[in-house]
């Protein structure tokens, strides 16, 4: 998304406590070609450190606040649910109240995880009451309702924006589709929650990162979710087979069953559509071969 805004003109802060969860030599790439940017700064903060980041909100005063810093992560919510409290709670409170004190527009991102337990779909954002299945469902829609109460209280404006399954080059280690290629490709077994039978609304990033830039050119005084999804769900055994077919090789499978995995995603982007202009260009087929392009192409100059 940075390189996005940086070619676009803008000046971006960017603002990461680079932790382990996954692999920070990937976290460090990506910010090696950014910092070669004039227009682009870095600053290794906590979220939760609220002194740090009003430093840094009073010396910038930001036009736009883009917050996707978060612990993300389905099933590691339950392993480890207190960093996502202190991220996704205490730091998205520190940011929003910043924000709000320092800055007009707040965008955010959430998440397809809030529809959880919803069994209509595609997923919309009408739908009054979402059940979320995980703990990570579970802040993601706390801050969706702390930037209702922030609006009905304060007015102030702020743009929730629903992703779903991002995918793409320089993506997350822990995300199926990127854990699958890594383990085909080495020949090692994958684990397949509920016989395969799942599917996902995955979203290429650049679709994704449009649809950010047009929720920063958006301007309604209320507080506004938004799906931001390729509205054409995957199943998990086209995922694997097409990877299969890729590397020209067997995926060994290992089937469990789950819980906390929702059955399928799906978006309904007519709201995005109308209202932000969202209009998903990239198809699995494209996105995917873009990716594992890249996905060779890094791994046999880094390992
Ligand atoms: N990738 C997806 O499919 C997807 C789907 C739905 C929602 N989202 C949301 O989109 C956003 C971006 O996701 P991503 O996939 O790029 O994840 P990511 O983990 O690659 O990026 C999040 C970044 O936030 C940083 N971070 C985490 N906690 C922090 C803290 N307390 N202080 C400062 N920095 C912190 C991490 O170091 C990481 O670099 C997240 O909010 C995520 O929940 C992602």
């Amino acid at each position: 998304m940075t390189q996005k805004l940086l070619r676009e003109d803008f000046q971006v802060i960017g603002i990461d406590n680079m932790n382990s969860y996954y692999d920070i030599l990937l976290k460090e790439n990506r910010l090696k070609s950014l910092k070669e940017n004039e227009n682009f700064k870095f600053y290794k903060i906590n979220l939760e450190d609220k002194d740090s980041l009003k430093k840094i909100f009073q010396v910038y005063k930001f036009d736009i606040v883009l917050n996707l810093a978060a612990q993300a992560g389905v099933r590691y919510s339950a392993k480890n649910p207190s960093a996502y409290y202190d991220s996704n709670i205490v730091g998205f409170l520190n940011v929003i109240g910043l924000s709000k004190d320092f800055s007009s527009k707040f965008i955010y991102a959430s998440s397809s995880s809030v529809y959880g337990a919803e069994i209509n779909i595609p997923y919309r954002e009408s739908i009054k009451k979402v059940s979320p299945l995980s703990l990570y469902g579970i802040t993601k829609k706390v801050n969706e309702d702390i930037a209702d109460f922030f609006h009905s209280e304060f007015k102030f404006k702020s743009y929730g924006l629903r992703f779903f399954s991002v995918y793409g080059p320089f993506g997350r280690p822990d995300m199926a589709y990127y854990k699958f290629s890594e383990s085909i490709r080495r020949g090692h077994p994958i684990t397949v929650y509920n016989r395969g039978l799942m599917s996902r609304d995955m979203t290429f990033i650049d679709d994704i990162c449009d649809g950010i830039l047009n929720a920063i050119g958006l301007d309604i005084n209320a507080h506004e979710i938004f799906n931001l999804g390729n509205s054409h769900p995957i199943k998990l055994n086209y995922l694997i087979n097409f990877l299969e077919n890729f590397f020209n090789k067997k995926a060994t499978i290992n089937f469990e069953e789950s819980q906390e995995e929702v059955m399928h995603t799906f978006a309904d982007i007519s709201k995005s559509k109308k209202i932000l202009g969202f209009s998903p260009k990239v198809s699995f087929e494209d996105g995917m071969e873009i990716f594992l392009k890249w996905f060779c192409n890094y791994y046999s100059f880094n390992e």
